[in-house]
């Protein structure tokens, strides 16, 4: 018989492990990375910063950010043959798994020589993965084979400029920086959880982290961003957005962008990526989706007690940037890799195969029926 509170819990609240990267749920905001409060990150900080912390495990001083921002700068370029292969990618094929190929040829071209090496495989997927990605929809969108290695000084400026061939206003690319905070590590969800797995049988960086691209593609995780945007772009008004989650919720359909495995009352991303879309709504003149965005907050907390989790208003500030849906996953990834490879690094320095056991729920033990006599 199956156990419905093994199979059907998704192993919710079972401790699977130690790390001292991230608290979810806990202290502060409900969100710490290496100690420091989420809103406070996002507030002060810079994503490299984040990403310098989460690989070394303090954050820079001023010249250690100027050297590690000179460096990933230095590492957006692509090789011939992963541009090669990235053009050969078809026009309609799904984001995630250009970023998951891309990561993946990565690995065959700049092979793993030893562990030890790993935050220079770090430094170069967190400075290639816009690359990678903006390179590809360029090429098949617009026909055109963009430059990568710009002189941005941000990831995020780097991204935007690859993607709209001018550099971004100061605002857009703050947002930028602060979602790609908000996204950088969140402890062991399921894609991170797939990295520590594989990382745990010893295999090298890059298939940690295409397998981790993998898990994050599915819409109960990362894919929920683009999901809420398609929602939120069918409706035309307030009052027809909540007309139509009524509907939704009596059908009791699964809306995107709402909800939390571990978080119970509110998601402490959410708060501070509405303040940003917020005001980009106002710098853009938009009063369709913002106002639709925030009905559909009251109505889901109002009739389900169920909040907005990191990616619902991520949808209407990615939209308000000009970044095309299809891209919002792939940003998480950009962000997300960060936090990934500081758990493939902690599993390895006090590493066991990851190897669960199961509770068998199948036939009783019986012999072999041969092929003729079945
Ligand atoms: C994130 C998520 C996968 C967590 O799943 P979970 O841990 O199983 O969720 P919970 O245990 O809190 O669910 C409690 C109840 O609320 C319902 N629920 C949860 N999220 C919901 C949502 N977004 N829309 C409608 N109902 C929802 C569940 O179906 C469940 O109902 P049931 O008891 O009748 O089965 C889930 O909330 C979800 O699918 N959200 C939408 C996808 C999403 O935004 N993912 C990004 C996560 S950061």
């Amino acid at each position: 018989m199956v156990d419905k509170a093994l199979g059907g819990a998704g192993l919710r609240g079972q401790v699977a492990g130690q790390t001292a990267l991230c608290t979810v749920g806990q202290t502060g905001s409900g969100l710490t990375y290496c100690g420091y409060d989420i809103s406070e990150l996002a507030e002060k900080a810079q994503f490299e910063e984040v990403s310098f912390l989460l690989s070394r495990g303090e954050l820079p001083t001023t010249t250690g950010l100027a050297d590690y921002k000179a460096k990933l700068k230095s590492l957006r370029g692509l090789p011939e043959a992963l541009k090669t292969v990235l053009e050969n990618i078809p026009k309609d094929a799904h984001p995630m798994d250009v970023m998951r190929t891309g990561c993946s040829m990565l690995g065959n071209l700049e092979m793993e020589n030893d562990f030890s090496e790993a935050n220079d495989a770090i430094d170069r997927m967190v400075a290639i993965f816009p690359s990678i990605i903006c390179y590809w929809y360029r090429f098949t969108h617009d026909g055109v084979r963009i430059e990568t290695q710009t002189d941005d000084d941000s990831v995020g400026a780097h991204f935007l400029t690859m993607l709209h061939d001018k550099a971004p206003s100061a605002l857009f690319e703050q947002v930028m920086n602060v979602s790609l905070i908000l996204y950088a590590e969140h402890e062991f969800n399921a894609s991170t959880f797939t990295g520590r797995v594989c990382a745990s049988t010893l295999s090298d960086i890059h298939s940690c982290v295409t397998g981790a691209i993998g898990t994050l593609r599915g819409p109960l995780h990362g894919g929920a961003n683009e999901a809420a945007m398609d929602l939120i772009e069918s409706f035309t008004s307030a009052d027809q957005a909540e007309d139509a989650l009524m509907g939704m919720l009596e059908r009791k359909d699964k809306i995107m962008g709402f909800g939390h495995a571990i978080y119970r009352e509110s998601d402490p991303r959410n708060v501070i990526i509405k303040k940003w879309s917020e005001k980009l709504a106002a710098e853009v003149g938009d009063d369709v989706l913002y106002p639709v965005s925030v009905r559909c907050e009251e109505v889901m907390w109002r009739e389900k007690k169920l909040f907005c989790n990191a990616d619902f208003f991520h949808a209407s500030a990615y939209h308000f940037m000009g970044i095309p849906t299809k891209l919002f996953t792939p940003i998480f990834v950009m962000s997300r890799v960060t936090g990934w490879t500081a758990h493939v690094k902690e599993q390895r320095a006090n590493n066991r195969i990851i190897r669960p056991s199961a509770d068998y729920t199948g036939p009783d033990a019986r012999s072999y029926t041969p092929i003729e006599s079945r």
